[in-house]
């Protein structure tokens, strides 16, 4: 039976619908603006969905059959800020989203010890598909993926790039050089027209396993906060 709407809910919910509830019930501070502070341009979007719609299409990637999902990308498009991991595991590729598992919480900790969070940075790994036990993705793999991977780059035109840890170093700076080494400086590099300011910090994983770490990890963080300051991101 069809329930008839008295006169008195029709002129509640174009109340509603004037005071815009949406922006005053929502409980959450951070979502009042989400809409507008989430909207890339149409342009943006349709580069990104184009680039996302390349990799569903590659052939002949032993990575694409194993794994269950693509995982593409996660937090806000219109960041200046972009962070870049390895490759998706098992929860990655469950759920489809960069870093939702163990590292993914660590990286949420050490994202807000610098008042960030995944409405504020883009975040995107190498490789986006699960490689089989989470081994490090073959050289063969990281060359065939590196094209998007730079593209997305350029796409999201981060004023800051964060490299989390040395596969996402050796894909994008180089093969002959070590974290230990690389981490904790600014890099400037170009890709395609994105000219953009590049840091290399430990994995969030790596972390885990060796927390004494984190020490050199919290300075990078503070690097990436105080330049967020000086570029007025
Ligand atoms: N490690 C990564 O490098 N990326 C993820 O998405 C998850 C774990």
């Amino acid at each position: 039976m069809i329930k008839k709407i008295n006169t008195k809910t029709i002129k509640l919910i174009k109340f509603y619908n004037l005071i815009n509830y949406n922006l005053i019930y929502n409980n959450k501070a951070i979502n009042r603006y989400r809409k507008e502070n989430f909207e890339a341009s149409e342009d943006k979007i349709k580069r990104l969905e184009l680039l996302k719609r390349s990799i569903l299409n590659l052939k002949n990637c032993d990575l694409k059959k194993q794994a269950k999902n693509i995982v593409f990308s996660d937090g806000n498009p219109k960041s200046k800020i972009m962070l870049i991991g390895e490759a998706p595991g098992a929860n990655e590729d469950q759920e489809g989203l960069p870093f939702v598992g163990r590292a993914g919480q660590l990286l949420d900790k050490m994202l807000s010890a610098i008042d960030l969070n995944r409405e504020k940075v883009y975040i995107s790994n190498i490789i986006n598909y699960r490689p089989p036990e989470n081994r490090r993705p073959s050289e063969e793999e990281m060359k065939r993926y590196l094209p998007f991977i730079k593209k997305h780059i350029e796409i999201i035109n981060p004023k800051i790039l964060v490299l989390l840890g040395s596969t996402a170093m050796n894909a994008l700076i180089g093969n002959e050089v070590v974290i230990s080494k690389m981490r904790g400086k600014w890099i400037e590099k170009q890709f395609g027209n994105c000219s953009t300011s590049v840091i290399i910090t430990f994995h969030p994983a790596f972390l885990m396993r060796q927390p004494g770490q984190k020490k050199m990890a919290w300075v990078d963080l503070k690097m990436i906060r105080d330049k967020k300051i000086k570029l007025k991101i």
